[in-house]
């Protein structure tokens, strides 16, 4: 998830011409600036590029998260089915609204198992939040008719996979809203920042208003805005947007170089009969981030990353089961509500089962896979190097006697 790697003189240039006007706020103080709206500019482009009607950036994903569930009205009491394996701030969002997060099994997708979904809707459930893990997407078809049969909401954490698409669709655009990050290492970067996308004018107007206090927005005064409703802050800043705004006219380019990468090294690692890959519902749209792929068993996968660490070339495989911050297996603060200030009822008791809740099923997956980031510097010969030592650590953990011939 690499845009700092390709970093360049079009991103100094966005930054200096803030810098030069010294208005490092996205809202007022409209003479000075110059005409130089960073944010504005970013959100814009986001729309055409990702094709939504409407784009509000934020501080970070985390945010983006957060504003996007108070606009679609998700709140106190209201449960929000998300996947075992995501990245922590999907429930901390969940719950900075008050709303209860009910984590369910993945399947090979690495993300929500529609059948594990349709067994957790209950009367209370508000919305389903797939997360398009490791730039790759949901099970998107089944998760949208289960949200209509259900009259749920559809809010897709697509903070891992900017630019990745399904059937012919950007991720993010297909749901009620979608999220996106732009923190240092994700697919084009702002530094920090994220987005929330929508096509709904009303969500987009609550997203708006909800990230800078409840402005309105409507006048050119922000002491006379008014507040509709309350809010906080999650405003980016103009420094950050324009970081963001040479990024996003070199997504394609980065997108291009990462699924050559993602390419060769999967027809490496696809000569290990023992290796499968991830399923990827539309594999044309993958953003090819990571390379996911399974080994047969635990104790395979386990001995694995243990050669690799010891052979130095871990850095960059991913082995998400044993990762405190991935996967609900290492989520003891979650378990134990160690919250910093009182949480609810229903979300001190929601939290309270994940303690003995079994995800066997999420276990059975992760406990076997590994992500293998794809870099954007990389040449030929170095995924090639790369792919081989991998190789020659599979196959020496799998067949130990063949190897020291
Ligand atoms: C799936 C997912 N959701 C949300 C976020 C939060 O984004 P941020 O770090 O910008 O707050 C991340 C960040 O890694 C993520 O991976």
């Amino acid at each position: 998830m690499p845009g700092f790697e390709l970093w360049s003189d079009e991103e100094r240039k966005e930054v200096n011409e803030v810098l030069e006007t010294g208005i490092l706020m996205r809202y007022g103080f409209d003479a000075p600036r110059k005409g130089k709206w960073k944010a504005k500019e970013l959100e814009e482009a986001i729309c055409q590029r990702l094709g939504s009607k409407y784009a509000q950036l934020t501080s970070s994903g985390t945010s983006a998260l957060t504003t996007a569930l108070a606009a679609l009205g998700i709140g106190a009491g209201d449960e929000v089915i998300l996947p075992s394996f995501t990245f922590v701030a999907s429930f901390e969002a969940v719950l900075s609204v008050g709303a209860v997060p009910v984590l369910v099994d993945i399947d090979e997708t690495l993300t929500l198992n529609p059948d594990a979904v349709r067994r957790a809707v209950s009367s209370k459930t508000k919305c389903i939040m797939p997360v398009h893990m490791c730039g790759a997407m949901a099970d998107v078809d089944a998760l949208v008719s289960i949200c209509k049969e259900y009259n749920l909401i559809l809010l897709e954490d697509a903070c891992q996979s900017f630019g990745a698409s399904y059937k012919g669709r950007h991720l993010g655009t297909i749901g009620n809203a979608g999220t996106f990050s732009f923190d240092f290492v994700k697919t084009i970067t702002c530094g920090e920042g994220g987005a929330v996308i929508t096509n709904d004018k009303d969500v987009y107007i609550k997203c708006d208003g909800y990230s800078d206090h409840g402005h309105d927005h409507k006048g050119v005064d922000r002491g006379a805005d008014l507040h509709p409703f309350l809010g906080y802050n999650y405003r980016i800043s103009e420094l950050h947007a324009a970081v963001g705004l040479a990024q996003i006219r070199r997504l394609d380019q980065f997108l291009e170089i990462q699924r050559q990468n993602h390419l060769q090294l999967k027809n490496l690692l696809s000569q290990v009969p023992e290796i499968t890959f991830r399923k990827i519902p539309d594999p044309s749209g993958d953003s090819c981030t990571f390379l996911s792929w399974f080994l047969p068993t635990e104790e395979i996968a386990r001995a694995i990353v243990n050669e690799f660490r010891a052979q130095n070339i871990l850095a960059g495989n991913f082995y998400w089961y044993d990762n405190n911050w991935h996967y609900i297996r290492k989520w003891d603060h979650l378990k134990n509500s160690s919250a910093l200030s009182a949480l609810n009822d229903p979300q001190q008791k929601a939290l309270q089962k994940f303690k003995s809740q079994d995800f066997a099923e999420s276990d059975a997956i992760m406990s076997r896979c590994i992500s293998s980031s794809i870099s954007l510097l990389w040449t030929e010969d170095q995924v090639r190097e790369k792919g081989e030592k991998i190789m020659s650590v599979i196959k020496k953990m799998l067949h130990p006697v063949h190897a020291i011939k």
